[in-house]
């Protein structure tokens, strides 16, 4: 539930960031303004891989030689050689020398070079790369035209000789800048070589000398991307972390408070007594708590590890244990404890982490499995109904989900989540005045609860009621502040500054301010970084965007958010080198004119 505005959001918001500012935002503003695609071609159309079809050499631009014959109307590759203009070796292969060529004249030495790359050109469609170098590279020879090494480079690609196509691609293109096909083709070796900056450049400079028309090349520039991106992500550390407080403490602010339920109190001594303590860190909701919580549960399993006497202790540490490796985003381990938790001593709690592992990975049938098993445990436990209406609510059955969230507040009254939850299910539902009138019902019973505001807001903010979203984020900030719990942490204050970025470009300096503050305000929090990176893009502040953007990677949990995190920093880094390149800004700047956009 907590986040869900923002996830849902992500996406979005830094596209349309993006889009604001001229060069920066050019990609984005072409991948997201086109929604054509045209099916005229003129990209790789001479690609090994097209294969030699008819179609492809009716658009020579570039037989200039008087006799120069037709590659479509030529047979096989004898009938260019009865009769060579130039030398040739004893196996048959063009053998210019410098000698000869400098006894040429300019047209001597052009209608020559036509010649071998016809006869090249034949060689290549018999599939005789090796031979059909040697003529481009007689023809380079006495012509350094873009258009041979172009040729010469479909040879090297046919060979996957990759580095050998980025060469004359690079050559081609230094001749002839806005060569399409020569840069898509050197894409393809970069993207084959892994080189995937590289690739992302004139993938990116491919679109733009497009038009931002082309769909398909946007499509493999998203996949390059991607591939970049994860291969970021594997390389780095792997570190478990906790996640921010505002997370945990949600996490278990959801389950019952553990009173007096189990036999350990401040006078018990060893394991029990870590377990006590931690226990009250979490009660605590602080932002640095958690972190002693974890310490002190690991150090409970250890010390109540083979106490026969005080089995149920271990098991519970051992829950908790597992409830812990799970925010932190390690499922395998989490899955390990508490099957080792529930083989000693169940509780309905142990089968309801299990049944949130099994969730978390989608494994919903076992989940329903875990619930049913704590009910047989225990019919009246609160823990068990607020998590089964989750499950409902997240497979989407609204329905069953609301009798549950029913259940659990009537079992767990101190539950706010219920509260919130059936709220938003009648809001969901339609009945938006009931929905108000349940937030205001749990305004009532929970009056310093700064989550009930923040999400009130949401719900406004969704409905359109901007100035009704941000009266409600004001309200818990301010709450959150009085409050010694962490609670929502950042989240009103990154919802408020969202709400107005959408609203307004002028409020951009607002929402910074916001979003500045709940950086400082819950440094584990990666949705304040990338929001506050999205705001540093439309201020055209490139590298503080980076920088951000790369942080809320490392503080992401998901390898799929830390992918996101990481692509929108390198898309970053991309536009960046766009920019610094004079030839594409140029043309860029061209596009953004005709287009009405500057
Ligand atoms: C778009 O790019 C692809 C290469 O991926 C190319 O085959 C196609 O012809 C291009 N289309 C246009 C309209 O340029
Ligand atoms: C060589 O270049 C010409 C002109 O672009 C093209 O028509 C021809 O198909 C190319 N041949 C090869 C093998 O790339
Ligand atoms: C935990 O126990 C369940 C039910 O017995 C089993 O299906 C699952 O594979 C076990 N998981 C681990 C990680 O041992």
């Amino acid at each position: 539930m907590s986040d869900s505005f923002f996830i849902k959001n992500k996406t979005a918001i830094i596209v349309t960031a993006l889009a604001v500012s001229s060069a920066v935002g050019a990609y984005w503003f072409y991948s997201q303004s086109q929604a054509t695609s045209s099916t005229s071609r003129d990209l790789g159309d001479d690609s090994p891989t097209s294969g030699s079809s008819s179609k492809k050499n009716k658009k020579k631009k570039k037989s200039k030689g008087p006799s120069s014959p037709d590659p479509e109307s030529s047979s096989p590759s004898s009938t260019h050689k009865k009769s060579p203009q130039y030398p040739v070796n004893s196996k048959g292969l063009p053998d210019i020398t410098s000698d000869v060529a400098d006894k040429l004249s300019e047209q001597e030495k052009e209608s020559w070079a036509v010649q071998l790359k016809e006869d090249g050109n034949t060689e290549f469609k018999n599939k005789k790369y090796e031979t059909a170098i040697a003529y481009y590279t007689a023809a380079l020879q006495l012509k350094e035209d873009p258009i041979y090494y172009s040729n010469r480079s479909a040879c090297y690609a046919a060979l996957d000789d990759h580095e050998n196509v980025i060469k004359d691609t690079t050559a081609a293109i230094k001749l002839k800048p806005d060569y399409t096909k020569c840069i898509l083709r050197r894409a393809t070796s970069y993207e084959i070589l892994e080189r995937y900056e590289d690739a992302m450049f004139d993938l990116t400079a491919l679109t733009i000398y497009g038009g931002f028309s082309n769909k398909s090349v946007e499509q493999i520039l998203e996949r390059v991307l991607r591939k970049h991106s994860i291969k970021i992500v594997d390389q780095k550390e792997k570190v478990l972390a906790l996640p921010s407080a505002a997370t945990i403490g949600s996490f278990f602010g959801a389950f019952a408070d553990e009173g007096e339920l189990f036999g350990v109190d401040e006078n018990s001594e060893g394991g029990g007594k870590f377990l006590y303590d931690a226990l009250a860190k979490i009660k605590a909701n602080t932002r640095e708590g958690y972190d002693e919580a974890d310490t002190l549960i690991n150090q409970a399993v250890s010390a109540l590890e083979g106490d026969a006497s005080k089995k149920d202790t271990y098991a519970i540490a051992l829950e908790y244990a597992s409830a812990f490796q799970f925010l932190k985003n390690d499922p395998t381990t989490a899955a390990d404890l508490i099957n080792k938790s529930i083989s000693i001593q169940p509780r309905p709690r142990a089968y309801v982490y299990r049944a949130l592992i099994n969730a978390d990975k989608s494994s919903y049938e076992e989940a329903m499995k875990d619930f049913a098993l704590a009910e047989k445990l225990d019919p009246n436990s609160p823990d068990i109904f607020y998590h089964l209406g989750q499950l409902h609510y997240l497979t989407g059955n609204l329905a069953n989900a609301e009798t549950n969230f029913k259940k659990a507040k009537s079992l767990n009254p101190e539950n706010v989540y219920a509260y919130i939850q059936l709220a938003c299910i009648t809001y969901k539902n339609g009945h938006q005045q009931e929905a108000d009138e349940k937030f205001t019902e749990a305004k009532l019973k929970f009056p310093t609860s700064p989550e009930i505001p923040n999400y009130y807001g949401e719900i406004l903010a969704d409905k359109g009621d901007v100035d009704g979203a941000i009266r409600q984020f004001d309200v818990s900030a301010r709450l959150q502040e009085k409050l010694d719990r962490f609670s929502v942490g950042a989240l009103p204050l990154i919802n408020k500054a969202t709400v107005i970025s959408r609203e307004s470009l002028e409020r951009m300096g607002e929402a910074e301010e916001l979003l500045t503050k709940a950086c400082a305000l819950d440094p584990k929090s990666e949705l304040a970084r990338i929001s506050l990176a999205q705001i540093k893009l439309q201020k055209d502040e490139v590298d503080d965007a980076i920088t951000l953007f790369e942080e809320s990677c490392d503080l992401a949990r998901s390898i799929e958010e830390k992918i996101q995190a990481i692509s929108f920093a390198e898309a970053t880094k991309m536009q960046k080198r766009i920019k610094n390149d004079p030839v594409l800004t140029a043309k860029i700047t061209e596009l953004m004119r005709q287009s009405g956009a500057l």
